[in-house]
């Protein structure tokens, strides 16, 4: 069994490494293109001495603060040593049980429990946040890179450039949809939409990350569905727009709404509440730079955290696979060069390839809570399709306004606090 779980591992982080190897060009020059007259600005060391701070480059929060370690073959021996599988960082999930008994059977996964505060679905819109801000494609692993000098190919704001890329006429691939030249294409998998792909499978989308898994594709389309909409709904309200007009507001209503979600929903439940009200109204106290720029220390640590959120497998939707749930592991090393593989990798196109939100996000359930309710009423049973859902849904519901009762029998004050 270890053997078999060390191969998995090799084969994973294998694959990784080959899915950033083989990353396309157009997120470069997409990416390029969104830095165009990029800010930039000196900084002040806090022990004297000034250093470049430019928006399309990397930096240091803390450029006084000397290193934790100095390079040297002993240090990568000792990170090589962390990282391997069996390791400290190693989260020894069962995964030779498979990607269903990873789900329903907690003891599997004895040292990488659930969150009871997070929804499946937090740790994908964690990824594809990340991926609208950062995306090192200059430094190589192991060699040692000064950040001002390492390029981020994503601007350093909540600003969508990875779904929006160099808008309509930089990134005219990206749009066309009903022959709108300000819509995004959306194709569909057989049931539901899909991203725009080329004959191989690839995403035709401003960040190849985006279609990484099925998880973050499917938050990408959800991205184009809304803009389209907007853009129908700018249409209504101001018909003598022309199209640059309502391109902008529709990207305006998106990204606001996308910002206002980041602000309200997303970063309560990383960071807690009280912090988000403490930065809002007193202000930030640490990151103050001249020009705003991705600092390492968040880029290469701390939001990497968001990597051990990731669940070995997920239940992608509950009745997508010939009426059967599709479950599936993130990555499967069996996937490899599969038309459909069996793995929630994204890269490919089949009926059963979509995101069931109601496995992901608290909301989509109580949507699914409020038709399954009205079913009981006006029939008086409860089906089974229910009963297996009422079986599986989460001990901790993020609801408005919860009873105190509940409040209290709650683990999590941030989720009910909302
Ligand atoms: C299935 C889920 C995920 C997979 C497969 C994945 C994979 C990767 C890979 C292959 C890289 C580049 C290699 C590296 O530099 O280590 C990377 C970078 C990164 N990931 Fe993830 N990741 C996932 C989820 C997340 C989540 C949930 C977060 C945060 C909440 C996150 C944050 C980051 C950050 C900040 C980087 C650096 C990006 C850059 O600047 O280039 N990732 N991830």
């Amino acid at each position: 069994m270890k053997n078999k779980q060390q191969d998995r591992s090799t084969s994973r982080s294998l694959y990784r490494r080959r899915f950033l190897g083989t990353l396309g060009g157009t997120a470069v020059a997409v990416g390029a293109s969104g830095l165009l007259g990029a800010g930039a600005a000196f900084g002040q060391r806090a022990g004297g001495g000034r250093f470049f701070v430019r928006e399309d480059r990397f930096g240091r929060m803390f450029p006084g603060l000397p290193p934790f370690a100095s390079p040297s073959p002993r240090l990568n021996a000792a990170l090589m040593d962390i990282g391997k599988p069996g390791g400290l960082l190693d989260a020894k999930d069962n995964l030779a049980a498979g990607p269903i008994a990873l789900i329903v059977d907690p003891a599997l996964s004895a040292d990488n429990p659930n969150n009871p505060a997070h929804s499946a679905g937090t740790t994908f819109v964690g990824q594809f946040l990340d991926h609208d801000v950062t995306f090192d494609l200059g430094s190589r692993l192991g060699v040692p890179a000064r950040p001002e000098d390492s390029f981020n190919t994503r601007s350093p704001s909540f600003d969508l450039d990875s779904v929006y890329g160099g808008g309509p006429r930089h990134s005219s691939e990206l749009y066309g949809h009903e022959r709108s030249p300000i819509k995004f294409k959306v194709e569909s998998g057989g049931q539901f939409e899909d991203l725009p792909r080329r004959a191989n499978g690839t995403a035709i989308i401003a960040d190849p990350r985006n279609d990484e898994n099925l998880m973050i594709a499917g938050l990408q389309a959800a991205f184009y569905l809304f803009h389209n909409r907007a853009v129908d709904l700018v249409k209504k309200r101001h018909p003598r727009w022309d199209d640059d007009d309502i391109y902008r507001e529709a990207k305006h209503l998106t990204t606001w709404h996308y910002q206002w979600m980041i602000v309200n929903e997303f970063l309560p439940l990383f960071i807690g509440q009280r912090l988000v009200e403490d930065i809002l109204y007193r202000g930030r106290r640490y990151y103050r730079p001249p020009v705003g720029f991705i600092p390492v220390e968040f880029q290469g640590a701390a939001y990497r955290f968001g990597h051990t959120m990731v669940r070995p497998s997920y239940r992608a939707n509950i009745t997508g696979d010939k009426g059967q749930p599709f479950f599936g592991m993130v990555f499967d090393p069996a996937g490899e060069g599969q038309a459909d593989p069996v793995d929630l990798r994204g890269g490919a196109r089949a009926p059963r390839r979509f995101i069931g939100w109601e496995t992901f996000s608290t909301s989509a359930r109580s949507r699914v809570r409020a038709v399954a309710g009205r079913w009981e009423r006006t029939c008086g049973r409860t089906s089974s399709s229910t009963r297996a859902y009422r079986r599986r849904s989460s001990t901790c519901r993020c609801v408005r306004s919860p009873p105190a009762s509940r409040r209290r029998r709650c683990p999590s004050a941030t989720c009910c606090a909302r």
